[in-house]
């Protein structure tokens, strides 16, 4: 390159960036080595929080254990939390915004439960917190809606939002494996947790899909008001019948605009046929359909986790902090207001083996039933309001639940 491109240095800063890093595990580690690898970059990592004195691959110095080492240093100008106890995560973000430093963070659950709160922090205390790994690790579905998607077209956001899940899915329905083994897989090779329920029982998904109606129709849900069922009681019956019918079980979080300012939203097992963008989403990559008016659909697809793809979406925060950038919330400002409508029809697939569990079901009709000795099944249409209603229950109960796409009265 010219001394005359060097000279026009693209990434100049007004400051110089010195980071305060929290948690060096999968992504804080994942961001170190990124950082290294764009030294066009003028940012330093300062000091590191975690949690407890352990070997690791940077000289001890680095490490601190105390939150306050970074929080009350003045010299440190962005924080970047990267640990994996949202509770704490909290603590960390709020106590920086208020000391007037801006922060990343990628922490989904956190944000999905203080939402309100952080965007007011933000505004009480003129600092910029980002997000972008947050939801879909490295795909920038959180920015482009902010920037691109920042107009009345926008109809829906449909994702496959968790890596885990699709995993296993993934194997069930490409290799053949059952759920059960194809969990052990993924639980080998670091996609899944050895508690694995908050990615197979939907709540990862939820809580991205929080932030992601955030910043597509400017309205905070709450996540507990929001349908949420994962993937764990699917059963060889139902998969038999999602190939029978030449169609994939995906877990898909979606919002979508309905008529007079409604939104509706959830996070379901979906039957899904070759001609959806998101069936040919396999392994643990995530996909998003960005669905609106004059543009029809657009698709996002990429890795939605792991050290280096997660921490490239931080890097893009840290960098456009660099640039004095920040979320305007402009859906929040702009728009009329959208609510929450919760009473919307869908149609799903019940199966069940005792039917006495038939009893907490309101179908307003049946199009298809189906007993047999061991499983039966439902296929009509429901209330979303009365699914809600009976959300933890459904875990409870030796049912799948499967949306088969159709819905009424939106
Ligand atoms: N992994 C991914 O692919 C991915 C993708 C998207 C988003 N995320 C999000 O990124 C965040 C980090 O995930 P991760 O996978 O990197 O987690 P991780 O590998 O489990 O590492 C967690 C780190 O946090 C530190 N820590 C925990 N509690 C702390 C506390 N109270 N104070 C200071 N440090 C603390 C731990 O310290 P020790 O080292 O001392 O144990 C560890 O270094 C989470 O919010 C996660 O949801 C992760």
């Amino acid at each position: 390159m010219s001394d005359y491109f060097c000279g026009l240095n693209i990434f100049v800063m007004k400051e110089k960036l010195r980071i305060g890093l929290f948690g060096y595990g999968v992504v804080g580690q994942g961001l170190y080595d990124v950082l290294q690898s764009t030294p066009a970059f003028d940012a330093t990592i300062a000091k590191i929080v975690v949690k407890e004195k352990k070997e690791r691959n940077l000289p001890d110095s680095m490490f601190y254990y105390n939150p306050d080492e970074i929080l009350e240093d003045p010299e440190i100008n962005l924080i970047v939390e990267l640990i994996d106890n949202s509770e704490d995560a909290y603590k960390i973000v709020k106590k920086a915004l208020q000391k007037g430093k801006n922060a990343v963070s990628a922490n989904k659950k956190m944000l999905a439960e203080h939402l309100e709160e952080m965007v007011s922090l933000q505004k009480e205390n003129n600092v910029s917190l980002l997000y972008e790994a947050s939801a879909c690790g490295s795909i920038p579905i959180i920015r482009s809606l902010e920037e691109y998607y920042d107009n009345d077209l926008l109809l829906s956001v449909t994702g496959i939002l968790n890596g885990s899940s699709n995993y296993i899915l993934s194997n069930v329905f490409d290799h053949n494996q059952s759920y059960d083994d194809a969990l052990k897989e993924a639980q080998d090779l670091g996609f899944a947790e050895s508690d694995p329920s908050f990615d197979v029982e939907g709540y990862d998904s939820l809580y991205k899909l929080i932030i992601i109606t955030l910043h597509s129709f400017g309205i905070i849900v709450k996540p507990e008001n929001v349908l949420t069922y994962g993937i764990s009681n699917i059963s060889e019956f139902d998969i038999n019948y999602a190939r029978e019918k030449r169609f994939k079980i995906k877990l898909v979080g979606q919002v979508e605009r309905l008529k007079d300012q409604n939104i509706t939203l959830f996070v379901l097992p979906r039957f899904v046929g070759r001609d959806k963008y998101i069936y040919s989403v396999e392994e643990e990559f995530n996909g998003v359909v960005v669905k609106g008016k004059a543009y029809d659909k657009q698709f996002m697809f990429g890795k939605g986790a792991g050290g280096h793809p997660t921490s490239s979406a931080v890097l893009s925060d840290i960098t456009a902090l660099a640039h004095d950038y920040k979320y305007e919330y402009k859906k929040l400002n702009y728009f009329k207001e959208f609510k929450y409508f919760k009473n919307g029809t869908v149609e799903i697939y019940l199966r069940y083996s005792d039917s006495s569990v038939l009893k907490n079901f309101k179908f307003d009709s049946i199009s298809e039933e189906y007993n047999g000795p061991k499983y039966s099944y439902k296929i009509g249409f429901v209330k979303l309001s009365s699914l809600i209603e009976i959300n933890s229950l459904l875990r409870e109960l030796d049912i799948f639940i499967a949306l088969t796409g159709k819905s009424l009265n939106y």
